[in-house]
């Protein structure tokens, strides 16, 4: 099967490379010039774990080609992917379409026979039935079927995510459209992904709705850990024992800083747009928007309060800066408002991120000292604050990490380590949702330990 897809972004990228994998033959339209010439020369402009690899290998072998205009890549293909952005539109939450109705136009202008448009970006419920409109007034003489395929892909896990997926949903009213992207999917298929086909709107909400139920689940456990606080519980055994019951399931109740990235803020929002527009307003996800908003938010008060109720003058580490770990996107990362809040009440900021920092430096005021390794950014600080969880963190050895600082307060928005041990290496540590354990002063111990930079060198891989 041939198969354009238009946009060279993330999920582009990531279903274009994948639908190779799968067999198809693709051509992937980027048309930003900076974007199309990093790809062209075999640089990707985003980091997804495999995803260069897997690129560069579809290209070599004729499997794969990136092209800078629509008129390029159409040719005799079956189906052509619509995976640009659709951004939040400023001031009123609803997804910005201009990207989806420009290359729709654009097709119209190009394409020569019968062809299944689908798309691929999350769109408002009622935009598939919108192009398929457009298309029929602008070229009554093509026969065109239109379908909804959202994606389900999590950055950091995204291939993985494409080629075992719970679910492939496919929306659509046409036949034929039907036909080839159930082929499409055949391999999958055949290896028991089951495939749910629908129509076009109820395909376009499954995606907003799962997205904002997942979000809600963050969410609620965000809340249960501010009351695990109050009431001297865990909410990681809390999220445990709730978990194991299979009608709730273990996975997004990590408690954390409150969830970030280019999809959840953005989807929850557009959702509870679309239901006010719809006259059905979801009640439930305006509040889950509202409620991260005041948990992001909320986390600078925490440190700040973890300082002893001021940071004027203080040098702090802020480790970790991208939305989630194995990632370097920034896009409404909880780290940016954190940091900007806490430069703004006088401290003096250090920060590393395993991949994050060139995008991060756009965000972050100049002011902030960024350092190469996590080692360096916590070096003679006076509290270390944990804002994603990367792997290589969850290595770092409290005692190293107390020798390595000035002060003794770790606070730790992801509950990466463990209260006790933190406990016993004398720092003052504050996890989320869980009881603060008292520090052991280790000032009067004799120290058996090696020296600090041997033990960096042991626990920190990237040292
Ligand atoms: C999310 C969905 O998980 C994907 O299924 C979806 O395809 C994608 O959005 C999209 O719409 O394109 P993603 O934003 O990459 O994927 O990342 P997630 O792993 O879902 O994390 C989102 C945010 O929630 C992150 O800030 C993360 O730290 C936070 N989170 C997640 C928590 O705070 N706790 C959890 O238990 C899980």
């Amino acid at each position: 099967m041939r198969i354009a897809m238009i946009g060279g972004g993330y999920v582009g990228l990531v279903s274009g490379a994948c639908f190779a994998t799968l067999g198809a033959t693709v051509v992937i339209v980027e048309a930003d010039q900076h974007r199309f010439n990093a790809l062209r020369d075999g640089r990707l402009p985003i980091y997804e774990p495999g995803l260069a690899e897997l690129v560069s290998a579809h290209r070599a072998a004729g499997r794969l080609r990136v092209v800078n205009a629509i008129n390029e890549a159409v040719d005799g293909v079956d189906a052509v992917f619509l995976a640009v952005g659709t951004p939040s539109r400023r001031g009123d939450g609803h997804a910005d379409l201009s990207y989806v109705f420009d290359a729709v136009e654009q097709l119209a202008g190009v394409l020569r026979g019968p062809t299944i448009l689908v798309t691929k970006s999350t769109v408002p419920v009622g935009t598939g039935a919108r192009i398929a409109t457009m298309m029929a007034s602008l070229r009554p003489d093509l026969a065109i079927e239109v379908a909804s395929n959202p994606e389900f892909l999590r950055e950091g896990s995204a291939i993985e995510d494409f080629m075992n997926p719970d679910r492939v949903v496919i929306g659509t009213n046409g036949p034929r459209a039907q036909a080839h992207l159930g082929a499409l999917y055949q391999p999958l298929t055949a290896q028991g992904v089951r495939t749910l086909f629908t129509d076009l709107e109820t395909a376009e909400l499954i995606k907003y709705a799962s997205n904002s139920f997942l979000a809600l689940k963050i969410s609620f456990i965000n809340e249960m850990a501010d009351l695990c606080e109050k009431l001297g519980a865990d909410v990681t055994q809390l999220a445990c024992g709730m978990g194991l019951d299979h009608r709730i399931g273990p996975k997004f109740l990590r408690a954390g800083p409150g969830f970030g990235g280019s999809c959840f803020p953005k989807d929850t929002q557009a959702l509870a747009r679309i239901a006010q527009d719809a006259g059905a307003p979801t009640r439930l996800v305006e509040t889950v928007v509202a409620v991260n908003e005041t948990r992001k938010a909320a986390m600078t008060g925490r440190i700040i309060s973890a300082c002893g109720g001021s940071v004027r003058g203080r040098r702090i580490a802020v480790l970790g800066l991208t939305f989630k770990p194995d990632t370097d996107d920034m896009r409404d990362a909880p780290a940016i408002g954190i940091i900007h809040r806490l430069v703004d009440e006088g401290a003096i900021i250090t920060a590393y991120d395993p991949m994050g920092m060139d995008h991060a430096r756009f965000q972050l005021p100049a002011r902030v000292n960024f350092c190469p390794t996590a080692r360096t950014a916590l070096n003679g600080v006076d509290a270390a604050v944990f804002v994603t969880e990367w792997a290589e963190f969850r290595t770092i050895d409290p005692d190293a990490l107390r020798e390595t600082m000035r002060g003794r307060v770790v606070v730790d928005l992801r509950n990466i380590f463990d209260p006790a041990t933190m406990a016993t290496a004398g720092i003052i540590y504050h996890g989320i949702g869980r009881k603060l354990c008292a520090a052991t002063n280790r000032s009067d111990q004799p120290s058996q330990r090696l020296p600090v930079e041997q033990v960096y060198a042991r626990s920190l891989s990237i040292i």
